[in-house]
């Protein structure tokens, strides 16, 4: 098993990540979550719109498997709407259906759904579905289809190393859309394995969808896709307006301003919230020698205890498994 399949588990652990919930933000989460409240998210925005850089916050939150947890995520995000409203702030919302129920009952997720887009469409706000893991994939973009015959303001995801990604991006070519390579661990039944191939067929749907015409945002941190996707609007005349870059948080910040100073436009995505466990598990996935971020910080008792916690978990997890 390599690293990014040792921090997936990791991120997949429900003990876990309550237990990580009760520390606040540890274990050098601090550096990419932007704060565990709205307040906090909010001052953080500011600091980067100042900077010419807009934003998509993400309220953080996994294991939503009650209404009650659902509905509650729901109203913060609704919250996070009459912020940026309220404090004028340049920010749209991202949002994971699975947080707002759809592990649940899918009704339910729409009504939820329904009820954030429609309020947000009142202020003109942006509202960006984010894409999870294969079984998601089908039920998420439904729901999208029948929502976008009521309101324009929603967008979403298009993962490069899915198959079915160049079939998904026909389907929503007049949609804006966020194009990635995908963070979850996929079947070799559905998707790519290869780093070259997912790749390829991401700098293939970054250009379908520049070319198309509509609103196309570049989420990575790869400075050679960047690169590309840089002589590519150059050579086929694609304007500015048309599409922005997008990294994380607290990822290559150096490479955010550069290229904001070079006009481009630039989109920050500024999770905050108390659940920040299982993003910062996905993000050390990705990227293992972010675990610099790790070792960077001060070890105190509790995140020692996390990280004891963590190791005891994942142990038993493997043997569990291997006497089923
Ligand atoms: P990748 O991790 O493949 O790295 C490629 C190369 O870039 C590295 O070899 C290195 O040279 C350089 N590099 C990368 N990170 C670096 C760093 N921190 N410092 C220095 N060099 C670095 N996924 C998903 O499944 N659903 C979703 O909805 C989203 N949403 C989303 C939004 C945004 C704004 C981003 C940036 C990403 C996502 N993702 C996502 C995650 C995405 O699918 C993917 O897993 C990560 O972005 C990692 O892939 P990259 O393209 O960033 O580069």
């Amino acid at each position: 098993m390599g690293l990014r399949d040792f921090f997936i588990q990791l991120s997949e652990n429900q003990l876990l990540n309550s237990s990580a919930q009760k520390y606040g933000l540890r274990l050098g989460a601090q550096s990419v979550v932007a704060g565990t409240n709205i307040s906090e998210a909010m001052a953080n925005i500011k600091q980067l719109n100042a900077k010419g850089i807009s934003c998509t916050v993400d309220n953080l939150g996994e294991f939503v498997f009650d209404e009650a947890e659902a509905t509650k995520a729901k109203e913060e995000i609704l919250k996070v709407i009459e912020a940026i409203h309220n404090e004028g702030v340049d920010a749209h919302i991202s949002l994971k259906p699975s947080q707002l129920g759809l592990d649940i009952d899918i009704d339910f997720c729409y009504d939820n759904l329904r009820e954030i887009v429609e309020h947000a469409s009142k202020y003109g706000i942006f509202v960006n579905f984010d894409m999870e893991n294969y079984d998601r994939l089908q039920p998420s973009f439904d729901m999208l289809e029948e929502l976008a015959k009521t309101f324009d303001n929603v967008g979403t995801v298009i993962q490069a190393y899915f198959f079915r990604a160049k079939e998904d991006i026909e389907k929503f070519k007049d949609f804006r859309l966020r194009i990635v390579k995908g963070a979850y661990k996929e079947n070799a039944s559905v998707a790519f394995q290869d780093q070259l191939e997912i790749d390829i067929n991401f700098i293939k749907l970054i250009e379908y969808h520049l070319l198309n015409g509509k609103f196309t945002s570049i989420a990575t941190h790869d400075h050679n896709i960047i690169e590309h996707v840089k002589r590519f609007v150059k050579d086929y005349n694609i304007p500015h307006d048309q599409f922005e870059f997008q990294m994380l948080y607290g990822f290559r910040k150096d490479l955010q301003l550069k290229l904001a100073n070079e006009g481009y436009n630039f989109c920050v995505y500024v999770p905050y919230g108390k659940d920040w466990y299982g993003y910062f598990m996905r993000r050390l996935a990705e990227r293992p020698q972010n675990l610099n971020l790790v070792t960077k910080q001060v070890f105190t008792k509790k995140t020692n205890t996390i990280l004891a916690v963590a190791a005891g978990a994942f142990i038993l997890g493997r043997l569990t498994k291997k006497k089923k």
